[in-house]
């Protein structure tokens, strides 16, 4: 992994269609060699460590399975149980961890944080999501949509909800670099920065793709080969933004209809966590205030055969692990 060893992974942006291309086809050798109980400890002797400003399963998760498996040592570290974020800045965070480890994971709040994070470490840093990116999530929807469809160029991939989060933003990216036909299909509030926009126009150029917003649902979702979706309001905003979502988003939901008029071998795929039957503590209490029942996905498209979101949040760990391993190795 010549073009990968040393380098932060901190958003899609700053590597090319081939390097991505790179890490999902070693993500493919790491998923059958842990399928087939080929021991892989390529990185014994190593250590590397977990920052979590928020909350995970699938992330924390993916990089401490992936850590053993390639034969590291792995320390979690929250803020709760540090000095991380209050009493010590991330720069003096950064200096005395990269002392300590060969690779740093960081989940928090603005990009900036893990941008400064890498410019002090002197080890390679992971970008286990931010407010503006979650790049290893990425990795594993393609890694899906290719296992499922064999191919990923042509395809139509539509993303409903809010189309200007971490997942959405860096969705656009991957699509625009892995030539599939990106489609926001949101409320115009919420379509992604104009921006950026334009910047993953330039790079579908190149790759023979297209990226669409749309405000209407049924020109959105005809002949999609993905429907994808998230969470309506993310991590780090104000609870009070519900209400305001829920009205906005809720003609955007992936229900029956829209995978009718989707292509008929689509996908459904979510990043989860999901709030598609509303049993769990905070989904109940949203769906009890707001009087509803499902939100971003209904629980019949959720568990229905096209759904493939665990097959999604396996393959977060593959790919974790390919990225870990191409900066390391
Ligand atoms: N998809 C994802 O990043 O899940 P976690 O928040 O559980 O890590
Ligand atoms: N957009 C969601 C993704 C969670 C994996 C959030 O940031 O909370």
């Amino acid at each position: 992994a010549k073009n990968f060893r040393g380098k932060n992974f901190l958003k899609l942006i700053d590597f090319s269609s081939q390097d991505i291309r790179y890490l999902i086809e070693l993500s493919k050798n790491f998923k059958s060699m842990k399928r087939a109980g080929v021991p892989h400890r390529y990185l014994e002797g190593k250590n590397i460590v977990l920052l979590f400003e928020k909350t995970s399963t699938r992330t924390r998760c993916s990089f401490e399975v992936a850590g053993h498996d390639l034969g590291m040592g792995v320390t979690y570290l929250d803020p709760a149980g540090s000095q991380m974020g209050h009493k010590e800045s991330i720069a003096d965070t950064a200096r005395v961890l990269g002392r300590m480890y060969d690779g740093i994971e960081y989940r928090g709040f603005s990009q900036e944080i893990v941008e400064e994070l890498a410019k002090y470490a002197g080890v390679p840093v992971w970008n286990g999501l931010t407010d503006e990116w979650h790049p290893t999530q990425m990795l594993a929807d393609m890694l899906t949509i290719e296992e499922h469809f064999g191919h990923l160029k042509g395809l139509k991939f539509v993303y409903m909800g809010d189309a200007r989060n971490n997942v959405a933003n860096s969705l656009m990216i991957a699509c625009a670099k892995l030539g599939l036909d990106y489609v926001a299909c949101a409320p115009k509030e919420l379509f992604p920065d104009p921006k950026l926009v334009e910047m993953a126009k330039e790079i579908a150029k190149d790759n023979f793709c297209t990226v669409t917003l749309t405000d209407n649902v049924e020109e959105g979702t005809k002949n999609a080969d993905v429907l994808y979706t998230d969470i309506w309001v993310s991590m780090g905003e104000p609870a009070e933004i519900w209400e305001k979502r829920i009205s906005l988003l809720k003609d955007y939901q992936i229900n029956a209809k829209a995978m009718a008029n989707a292509n008929k071998e689509a996908i459904f795929l979510h990043c989860l966590p999901s709030f598609h039957d509303t049993k769990t503590k905070v989904g109940k209490e949203i769906a009890e205030k707001f009087g509803i029942t499902e939100m971003e996905v209904t629980d019949e498209v959720f568990e229905s055969k096209q759904s493939y979101v665990f097959d999604q949040a396996e393959n977060r760990m593959h790919t974790i692990k390919a990225v870990v391993y191409a900066t390391l190795c």
